[in-house]
């Protein structure tokens, strides 16, 4: 090992007694995010303790059962066909014609819907050399990820004033290569909503599809919906959508590790779908992109989804709301704040005028606060849940009091890192600032 790598673990020869196993595991959580005391901002999603502890039930119930096998868990294949028909319900599918299957989260979801229209486009006679989709800017980078992976042109379109999808910028953008359009309901950055009927619109006229990113509105605006709060078509009811990703392990309030992949009509969805024949293990068939899956999330999903019923989903979704519209009055007295963007529902961005919002961040987290910072504009991320309810007003009270020792804004904003709570250094290359953590990830 030469002097500069690190010191790595070696593999235990002796393996440690339960107890001793179970105290180093809790004990590493110590410097984690506090998510709950309502303290974290985003990456958990949690009903109550309630909910929590059936899909524990659940989940271990199922923990060593595997999705892989719809013959040996007819269970699981059970429970992952009801998942994705009652999904497609509330998202209003025709039920004679609409098909999905589930994921393991957005990301994959949308890798596959991706795919799906790829594999359709060739199998339609199109040259797999050039073919591309067309997206707004703040499309989550699962599609760009996806598009790197199966050999695609993404061209991303900067969005319009309101930070939605500029349709005429996206028209301008199809080419003879575009097989799709993405957009989102609503976007992880400022929890807006794409207008989805003018670009349902768009790609009929183009004869492209069009996946709408619904892993954070799909329940959350379906549901709303049918409580009469108004909100925009983002679904199956829009002439021209072809796919909806929707997660489950967001606002569906399942485990980690659950999400669906919906399309209009189920002849898409085979083009999703992977086969070998003659592999000496077998001949293969594969509806998603892992093998072996996990029955503990599905099953755990399958209860989430029995347990809370339409009604139990509305009335967290309305306290959710209104937790949602404490925060925003509270940061917006603020002098200098403001939100980015309408907001359809509970996830939204704030910016300052008058403040260095990333200083306010920064302080904020030395208080146990944390809040994922984003770019152009300078903002902060918030993603509200139920548990948020005792914090909103020390939250908004901490922040006013940063908010009054912040500086302006710098005015070179420092680059925001995804999910990360955390901003990069300003200089250098970025790409590879980027590489050399994910490497530090794994070899520190
Ligand atoms: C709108 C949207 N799409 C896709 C994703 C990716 O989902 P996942 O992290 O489950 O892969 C996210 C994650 O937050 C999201 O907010």
């Amino acid at each position: 090992m030469s002097p500069t790598s690190p010191a790595r673990l070696g593999f235990p020869i002796t393996g440690l007694p339960r107890e001793e196993v179970m105290r180093r595991a809790l004990a590493m959580k110590a410097d984690d995010a506090d998510w709950q005391h309502g303290r974290t901002w985003s990456l958990v999603y949690r009903a109550d303790d309630e909910h929590d502890a059936l899909l524990k039930d659940v989940y271990q119930a199922y923990f060593a059962e595997n999705a892989l096998s719809a013959t040996a868990f007819p269970s699981l294949r059970r429970m992952e066909a009801d998942i994705v028909a009652m999904v497609l319900d509330l998202l209003g599918a025709d039920p004679g014609r609409a098909g999905g299957t589930m994921a393991s989260g957005g990301t994959e979801s949308i890798f596959l819907a991706v795919k799906a229209h790829r594999d359709q486009a060739i199998a339609a006679g199109r040259p797999a050399q050039g073919l591309g989709m067309v997206l707004p800017t703040t499309a989550h980078p699962a599609f760009v990820k996806a598009g790197h992976v199966l050999g695609m042109e993404v061209h991303l379109v900067p969005v319009s004033n309101a930070f939605t999808a500029d349709i005429d910028a996206m028209a301008d953008a199809i080419g003879p290569g575009t097989i799709l359009l993405g957009a989102s309901a609503p976007c992880y950055p400022y929890g807006v909503v794409d207008p989805i009927a003018e670009l349902g619109q768009l790609a009929d006229d183009h004869s492209v599809g069009l996946h709408v990113d619904a892993c954070l509105g799909g329940f959350f605006l379906s549901v709303l919906r049918r409580a009469g709060r108004p909100t925009p078509p983002f679904a199956f009811d829009v002439a021209g959508v072809t796919s909806v990703t929707t997660d489950l392990h967001k606002y569906g309030y399942g485990p980690k590790g659950t999400s669906t992949v919906l399309y209009a009509d189920r002849a898409l969805r085979r083009f999703q779908y992977f086969t070998q024949v003659g592999w000496p293990g077998g001949t293969l068939s594969s509806p998603t992109l892992l093998g072996t899956r996990p029955g503990g999330a599905i099953a755990a999903a399958w209860a989430a989804i029995t347990h809370l019923g339409l009604d139990g989903y509305t009335d967290l979704f309305k306290r959710v709301m209104a937790i949602t519209t404490q925060l925003q009055e509270g940061l917006l007295s603020i002098d200098g704040l403001a939100l980015v963007g309408q907001p359809a529902m509970s996830v939204f961005a704030v910016g300052s005028s008058r403040h260095d919002v990333q200083w306010i961040a920064d302080r904020l987290e030395t208080e146990g606060w944390r809040i994922d910072r984003q770019q152009d504009p300078d903002c902060l991320h918030f993603i509200v849940n139920p548990g948020h309810d005792e914090s909103v007003q020390p939250f908004v009270q901490s922040f006013r009091a940063a908010a009054d020792l912040a500086p302006p804004p710098s005015g070179r904003s420092r680059p925001a890192l995804y999910g990360q709570t955390a901003t990069l250094r300003d200089e250098g290359d970025l790409d590879e600032q980027l590489l050399d953590l994910i490497d530090r990830q794994y070899d520190a």
